[in-house]
């Protein structure tokens, strides 16, 4: 099997670093590691493989002979790097929004619709990740009832939001619990013992970011823009994994049978549908799947099915996903350089 170089751009972060673990452990053939991160970090090291790795500013010649670059250090560093390194002839893994609903970038969800990586020009994105753990989640769903409406209830960790919400939870409860005033740097309220009904930033009409990506990336990932999608994103006082309350409406009646067999065959699912037996984040921390419960319908409607999804942010619903995809690159051996789609950005 060919050795590949290997860019992770955001390498200190709560992905990155998650990104350079399961690289390790799925045994992804990396010939050279390149570990790039801020100025803050420059000089810093992170481990790979066992073996400390010096990080790196980004430059002019940070992607020269890289076969696959995973970029997690947010929209805007995507926006300038990820072309740069696609025209140095990498694919590009982004994480961020920056790409996911450009046209020429592929949103990809290897259990979903891997056939869309064919078309990738050198960009590849990464859905968000309380998409990614619905639409694995509702893939069998769809395939033997059809889609038609999606009400979603997130209930989302901080790490979600990356390494300094992780310790803003951590201070601020520790401050709560002793009484003292709490310093937040992170979110707009307080997250310690409470719950945030708001995941990044508000629409004219009320909708949260969060909410519209998931609505829009799941339209492209499905390839149906006739889905709705009505979500409320949620953050909670969790540090890692976030849960989903998906209420779906189908197009034919629901056999629950025949879905539950779909579930225990599915790629990454893991259904735990005895009724007490219900996933929870913190035994889906640290897990690659996504974990499936709660499964049931209602007397009042054949065509609705209620479940409660659960899943590792950080795993699948990111650093996962990203190496996933690059592992069907490698199997392809799809690592062409495509990258002259992306102009340079002025
Ligand atoms: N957390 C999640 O569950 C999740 C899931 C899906 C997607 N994402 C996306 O993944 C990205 C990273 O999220 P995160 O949670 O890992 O955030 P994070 O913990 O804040 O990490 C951000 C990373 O970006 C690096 N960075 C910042 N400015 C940079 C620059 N100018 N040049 C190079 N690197 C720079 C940071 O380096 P320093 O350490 O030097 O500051 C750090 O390594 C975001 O786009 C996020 O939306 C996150």
């Amino acid at each position: 099997m060919q050795e590949r170089v290997v860019a992770v751009v955001g390498a200190t972060g709560a992905v990155g670093r998650e990104m350079l673990r399961v690289l390790e452990e799925r045994r992804f053939p990396v010939r050279e590691l390149r570990a790039f991160a801020s100025s803050r970090s420059v000089g810093s090291t992170v481990t790979f493989a066992g073996q400390p790795v010096t990080v790196r500013g980004l430059d002019a010649q940070a992607f020269d002979g890289v076969d696959v670059a995973l970029f997690s250090a947010g929209a805007e560093r995507a926006r300038d790097w990820a072309p740069v390194a696609a025209r140095a002839g990498a694919v590009v893994v982004d994480n961020s929004s920056a790409f996911r609903m450009h046209p020429d970038a592929p949103l990809v969800v290897p259990e979903v619709n891997p056939e869309m990586l064919a078309a990738h020009r050198g960009i590849i994105a990464n859905p968000n990740c309380s998409t990614i753990q619905m639409v694995v989640a509702l893939r069998p769903l769809r395939e033997l009832f059809g889609l038609r409406r999606i009400v979603v209830s997130t209930y989302q960790s901080v790490s979600g939001t990356g390494a300094r919400a992780i310790q803003e939870l951590d201070r601020t409860s520790r401050q709560f619990m002793a009484g003292e005033p709490e310093t937040r740097e992170v979110y707009p309220r307080p997250i310690a013992f409470d719950v945030l009904p708001q995941v990044a930033d508000f629409d004219a009409f009320g909708h949260t970011t969060e909410e519209n990506k998931m609505r829009d990336e799941t339209r492209k990932i499905f390839g149906d823009e006739r889905i709705i999608v009505h979500a409320t994103c949620v953050r909670v006082p969790v540090f890692r994994s976030h849960s989903e309350a998906v209420v779906a409406e189908t197009e034919r009646p629901v056999d629950f049978d025949a879905l539950r067999a779909a579930f225990r065959a599915a790629p990454g699912i893991v259904l735990r549908d005895v009724a007490s037996e219900y996933p929870m984040a913190r035994e889906a921390a640290g897990r690659d799947e996504v974990f499936v419960g709660r499964l049931r319908g209602t007397a009042d409607d054949p065509c609705v099915v209620s479940m409660w999804v659960v899943s590792d942010n950080l795993r699948k619903g990111a650093a996962t996903n990203a190496v996933q995809i690059a592992e069907l690159l490698q199997s392809r051996a799809a690592f062409a350089g495509k990258g002259d789609a992306w102009p340079h950005r002025s």
